[in-house]
């Protein structure tokens, strides 16, 4: 193997250590890379014209991206994962030990395994590139930093910095790192070599004393809280708290991470460090680990995609954009698309319309700078990059127009005819439609090859999944223009057939109308919810109406019923509550009551809810009634080849709807009960509730494959 790091002696007592996987685009540790590191120690320790050693990348970028997550995966055992833990521990521990100061200059991502190394040097200098970025990002793959991170970061930046890095996974930007003394100095990118060098000098010089004395504790509270007995017990309480408040029990690694830091504060650093491989060996092994690292691995894989099969085409390049509609989508996707660079036109049928849409891209931003995200000047060129109009200026030289206008076929079918005659031959027209067919749409155009859905989800900035729908007649360019376009606004497209819903409102709507039967047959609103909440989605079903807004779910519900027949539950609730004007949290007043921020029981809705049936069930029950029709209709779609494979589906619920990651997603989860299970399961529910249920035919054939994930 070519060598990943050199020694270069940069001035005389300057040596520069310099990582620079060959043939990969990312630093990352392997075993074989671990090892070579350790070949180099060995050879620096008995170097005796070292006096300072600078630590740097060779990658635009990249400083380190971390462990690599393929060798993570590998490893089944409690006893392999503490080993691996151990042998990275001791590598970087005789690098800490080396007898002359080092410096990691980070220069691009530094993450996991990289920010360890980095805290093993005696000093960080971090560029202004905006590609700096520094994490401890383990416990999103569950698992915790195991080669230091939980015994070094505490010791350097203190107890409530570090337990915030480590237990949310948070990347920090070089300012941030900065503000967290976990970097001492920021210098300029365009200068690395020069301002570190400057900065070596000042270590041989020992003018280090300022650097060292800003990483003191300040303050008298912060001295109480990570000096004192009590006060550092207030820290380990409150970040407990936190992590039961976000991950509902549900991820033991930020827990586990905690216990460790708790545990081992006042611990020697070697004991320390046994105690973390020891508990990274038991995160490794856990199915749930092995969950995470495999969305990891599909979000990655996506990242190389196009949406189509067998060719490489990239599709057109997107700098001018229209958006039809400036509503709550319309607003959003704009905001989206110029903050990526894009210059967009966002057409209403009035001014007041097109100003709502400036008005929530201002939103979204703002909130971005006041988190430090961005700054003044960047919010003023992604605002200036949106100019609103209510004819179709600008848009003969767009690339892309995004069409999200209210839901309404016919609507969008005069508005699309009228669009076509202000565009290029070129431009891709993109609907947002979330549950029209995009060829019954394409009926209104004359270039059909160049329409093609991009189905975003609300909110639009915080949302991951983009669904890329292929009409019959869209072209290859189409659809690789809006994948590569999705991959570029940060989200993770997957690619599906046309069809009503698409993938992700095809099984959400009717699991949500199956709540409603359940509400019907004597269930309490609570019971329901709580089921599902505690199953792992980020919210219950009935909640989830009042948040979608209980019209926008009506409309998809209905259009979706004419399609799937008595595959779906059927209730007159929906209407009734609109007519009452109970719209969802948007309106006060839905299945809930809003109280400001808070959701509230409102007993009046029992007088809206008919009880058809007495079935109370219990919580197992509830949310196999809710959750296995899914996979029922999941098995279908993967038949119909609305989606390509199980993982779409997968990637689909987990980053359109927060499907629970740790199970990792709907069908790791029907294999994980086992098909046999479910189908028996249905066939009861089938003959006590009704025809719904009946196990598909491709879910029987899936069951005698065995599992969705066979291949
Ligand atoms: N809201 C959601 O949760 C959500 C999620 C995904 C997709 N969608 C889809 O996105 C689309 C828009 O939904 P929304 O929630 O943003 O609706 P909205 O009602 O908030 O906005 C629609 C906007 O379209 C404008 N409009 C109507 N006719 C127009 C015309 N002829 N030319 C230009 N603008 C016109 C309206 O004035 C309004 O501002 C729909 O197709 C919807 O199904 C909505």
């Amino acid at each position: 193997m070519a060598s990943a790091f050199s020694l270069e002696i940069s001035e005389p007592g300057i040596g520069v250590l310099y990582f620079d996987l060959p043939g990969e685009k990312v630093n990352k540790f392997s075993t074989p890379v671990m090892e070579e590191l350790a070949g180099h120690i060995e050879e620096m320790k008995a170097r005796h014209d070292l006096k300072v050693l600078l630590l740097m990348s060779k990658k635009p970028g990249i400083f380190i991206a971390g462990a690599d997550v393929k060798e993570i995966a590998s490893i089944a055992d409690e006893q392999t994962g503490y080993e691996v833990g151990r042998k990275g521990q001791k590598i970087f521990t005789e690098f800490e030990k080396l007898p002359f100061p080092k410096v990691a200059v980070i220069d691009g991502a530094c993450m996991g395994g990289g920010t360890e190394l980095s805290l093993c040097c005696d000093f960080r200098l971090a560029s202004d590139n905006p590609r700096t970025k520094i994490a401890l990002p383990e416990v999103t793959l569950g698992i915790l930093p195991g080669w230091g991170g939980t015994q070094r970061l505490p010791r350097l930046i203190g107890l409530q910095k570090a337990l915030d890095v480590i237990l949310t996974g948070r990347t920090l930007s070089a300012k941030q790192a900065l503000r967290y003394r976990l970097v001492d100095k920021l210098i300029a990118a365009e200068w690395l070599q020069e301002k570190a060098l400057e900065f070596a000098h000042e270590v041989l010089a020992g003018k280090t004393q300022r650097y060292l004395e800003r990483r003191k504790i300040r303050g008298a509270a912060n001295v109480f809280l990570e000096k004192t007995a009590i006060g550092r017990s207030i820290v380990f309480s409150q970040a407990r708290k936190s992590v039961l408040k976000k991950t509902h029990g549900h991820y033991p690694a930020p827990l586990k991470a905690l216990e460790v830091i708790e545990k081992t504060a006042d611990f020697p650093l070697e004991e320390g460090l046994k105690k973390e491989a020891k508990a990274l060996g038991e995160l490794m092994a856990t199915p749930i680990s092995k969950h995470l690292v495999q969305i990891f691995f599909w979000t990655e894989e996506i990242k190389k995609e196009n949406g189509l099969k067998d060719t490489a085409i990239t599709g057109n390049t997107v700098q001018r954009a229209g958006v039809l509609g400036a509503g709550v989508m319309g607003g959003g996707i704009a905001q989206l698309l110029a903050s990526r660079s894009i210059f967009v036109r966002v057409k209403d049928i009035n001014y007041e319309a097109v100003a709502r849409a400036y008005q929530q891209a201002a939103y979204v931003l703002g909130s971005k700078v006041k988190k430090h995200r961005l700054s003044r000047m960047e919010f003023n060129q992604i605002m200036n990059r949106i100019t609103g109009t209510t004819d179709y200026t600008g848009f003969p030289s767009t690339n892309l127009v995004v069409e999200a206008i209210v839901e309404d076929l016919d609507l969008k079918k005069k508005v699309l005819a009228e669009l076509e005659g202000h565009v290029n031959e070129q431009t891709i027209i993109a609907s947002n439609t979330s549950s029209l067919r995009i060829n019954d749409m394409a009926e209104a155009l004359q270039r059909k090859e160049n329409f093609v859905g991009m189905h975003f989800f609300n909110p639009v900035h915080r949302m991951p999944l983009v669904e890329v729908v292929r009409g019959q007649h869209t072209s290859d360019i189409a659809v690789a223009t809006v994948f590569n376009l999705a991959k570029k606004l940060g989200k993770t497209p997957i690619l599906v057939n046309d069809g009503p819903g698409f993938l992700v409102n095809r099984l959400l709507l009717p699991y949500m109308v199956e709540a409603i039967s359940l509400l019907e047959e004597g269930n309490r609103i609570e019971d329901i919810d709580r089921a599902i909440f505690n199953f792992g989605m980020p919210m219950g079903p009935i909640e989830l109406f009042d948040e979608v807004g209980i019209d926008v779910a009506y409309k998809v519900a209905k259009i979706l019923r004419q399609s799937m027949n008595d595959r779906m539950a059927d209730s007159d609730l929906l209407p009734k509550l609109l007519e009452a004007g109970r719209l969802g949290k948007k309106s006060g007043l839905g299945f809930y009551k809003y109280e400001g921020r808070k959701k509230v029981q409102d007993p009046k809705i029992k007088h809206f809810i008919s009880i058809k049936a007495h079935y109370k069930l219990n919580e197992a029950e509830l949310v196999q009634r809710m959750i296995y029709p899914m996979i029922n209709e999941a098995a279908r779609c993967l038949d119909e080849g609305l989606v390509a494979k199980a993982r779409d589906v997968d990637v689909g619920m987990i980053f359109g709807t927060g499907f629970a990651p740790f199970r990792g997603g709907l069908l790791k989860f029907a294999d994980t009960e086992g098909i046999g299970r479910i189908v028996a399961k249905l066939a009861d529910f089938s003959d006590r509730y009704g025809s719904r249920f009946k196990p598909a035919e491709s879910l029987l054939k899936i069951k005698e494959q065995g599992s969705f994930y066979r291949n």
